[in-house]
């Protein structure tokens, strides 16, 4: 385990687990529609879990990317996430599934949601690899969620601080000495 990391929350195994049910989760939602949904990445924190997904369902679907960011380099969100790179597809009455690593305050999600909905989406369906409901600020969930954690500061699998850590490919609790210096 990397050496800032004060325990591990999801080895690769676990995650595969969870990786797995979550694409059968959405293959079962799916399964009936003739146009097939589009799968939209929230980078960057979702890049890894938006790819194991996407190859673990039997349902076809079209791939899009947004990239929404909120932090800047500290743990805290500023309740304004910004769209640095938008969509290239029209979500015009079309079935979203919203692929998120993690739903804390809410806001991100809040916003994608109006935003999306605002174009003209058939319907929005968010999976998030986790859920931490202690931090929500605004009352706003996932419609499936792989796992929940508390008040802690995670990394890894795509979750960065300040950039770094995303390529780790297991979750852990980062020490609190890297950020509260
Ligand atoms: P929001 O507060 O729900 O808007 O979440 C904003 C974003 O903050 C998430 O999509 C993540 O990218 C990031 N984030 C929230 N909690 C953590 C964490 O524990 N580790 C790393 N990134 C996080
Ligand atoms: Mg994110």
């Amino acid at each position: 385990m990397n050496k800032d990391l004060e325990s591990l929350v999801l080895s690769e195994d676990q995650i595969a687990e969870k990786v797995k049910d979550a694409a059968a989760w959405l293959d079962e939602r799916f399964k009936a529609g003739d146009t097939p949904p589009l799968a939209i990445s929230v980078l960057k924190g979702s890049v890894f879990f938006f790819c194991d997904v996407v190859r673990a369902m039997q349902t076809p679907v079209q791939l899009d990317f947004m990239t929404v960011s909120s932090y800047g380099s500290s743990t805290k969100s500023t309740g304004v996430p910004k769209i640095v790179m938008d969509l290239s597809s029209s979500v015009q009455d079309r079935d979203v599934i919203l692929i998120e690593d993690i739903v804390d305050s809410g806001h991100t999600l809040v916003r994608m949601k109006e935003l999306i909905m605002g174009r003209g989406a058939k319907s929005f369906t968010v999976v998030s690899l986790f859920d931490k409901p202690a931090r929500r600020a605004v009352p706003i969930r996932a419609d499936y969620s792989c796992f929940e954690i508390g008040d802690e500061f995670i990394v890894g699998y795509g979750l960065d601080y300040a950039q770094q850590y995303r390529n780790l490919p297991y979750v852990g609790i980062l020490k609190r000495e890297i950020y509260e210096k």
